[in-house]
């Protein structure tokens, strides 16, 4: 039987440099989709998934990440007293509860591997997710829940992936891959951004996995891999072997909110199923499309 997942770590010390000019003086983190910041999807994801401890693995510059889950009494005393009850509630659904939610600095951008190690002794002895806010996923049931479902049948280390184009593959870490049920596959090898000769597959690594602690491990020795950085990719890789590795292949839509295209597609899907939204939203595409 798995060990329940009870921590998330969420890497958000990047730069963010596919939306300058956007991500110049705010986080890429808490740029809006629709109307909530990226990063709360990937919480509220988290929490339906069970996670009752959050660490944010941050960097200078995106305190307003830490300030966005605490609780703002100045801000729902006035609502309160002017009797916005929808926009209290709105405001109350982004707090965290109090001692659940920790932030540690990565320092130096080395490397996703690296952002992650920072958590280590947060982590401690016991399996973990890592929820990599920039993908952000149109699902009936939350990724990170779908896989902790799964994970509980399963254990080892689980990873969502999905199939890309063969000329993208070098945006990913790319699996090769052995038994495989459709939704589970067994991994044999995972390579960090393949050129696409090379890649063993278009089976790509999206941004949840859920970890055993010897991952950390792993990572206390890890050497810089692709572009010079430590990367999560090898020390998950150095795992097969010795511990369970699998892909799990998610159902729902996934976009990436670190670059333009991604964001404003992610955008028009949320917008569209807002119901505040959503209905203007539709006559207007149908205008433009004409
Ligand atoms: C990271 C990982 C990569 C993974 C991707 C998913 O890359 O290193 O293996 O496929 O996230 O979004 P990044 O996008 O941070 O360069």
């Amino acid at each position: 039987m798995a060990h329940n997942v009870r921590k998330a770590v969420f890497p958000v010390a990047g730069l963010g440099t596919r939306l300058l000019p956007a991500s110049k003086a705010i986080p890429k983190e808490m740029a809006t989709v629709v109307d909530r910041p990226v990063i709360q999807y990937a919480i509220e994801e988290a929490r339906s998934a069970g996670i009752e401890e959050f660490i944010f693995v941050t960097c200078r510059g995106k305190a307003s990440i830490e300030d966005h889950f605490d609780v703002d009494v100045a801000l729902e005393a006035e609502l309160r007293s002017k009797g916005k009850d929808d926009a209290l509630e709105d405001v109350a659904s982004t707090e965290l509860p109090t001692g659940s939610f920790t932030c540690i600095r990565q320092g130096r951008p080395l490397g996703l591997g690296h952002a992650v190690w920072c958590a280590k002794a947060l982590v401690g002895n016991e399996p973990f997710a890592v929820v990599l806010p920039d993908d952000v996923f149109l699902s009936d049931k939350p990724v990170l829940q779908q896989m902790t479902e799964a994970y509980d049948r399963v254990g080892g280390n689980m990873l969502a992936v999905v199939e890309v184009p063969r000329e993208k593959t070098n945006k990913y870490g790319i699996l090769d891959i052995g038994d495989d049920d459709g939704t589970i596959a067994t991994v044999k090898g995972m390579v960090e951004k393949p050129n696409p000769a090379d890649a063993p597959s278009t089976l790509s690594v999206v941004g949840r996995y859920i970890l055993q602690p010897e991952v950390m491990t792993a990572l206390d020795d890890q050497e810089p891999g692709k572009g010079g950085e430590i990367q999560l990719t090898d020390a998950i890789a150095r795992a097969i072997g010795h511990q369970k590795v699998v892909g799990f292949r998610y159902e729902g839509e996934r976009f990436d909110c670190g670059d333009k295209a991604g964001f404003v597609m992610a955008n028009l899907a949320f917008g569209l199923r807002n119901k505040d939204v959503g209905p203007s939203l539709k006559k207007m595409i149908a205008q433009l499309s004409r």
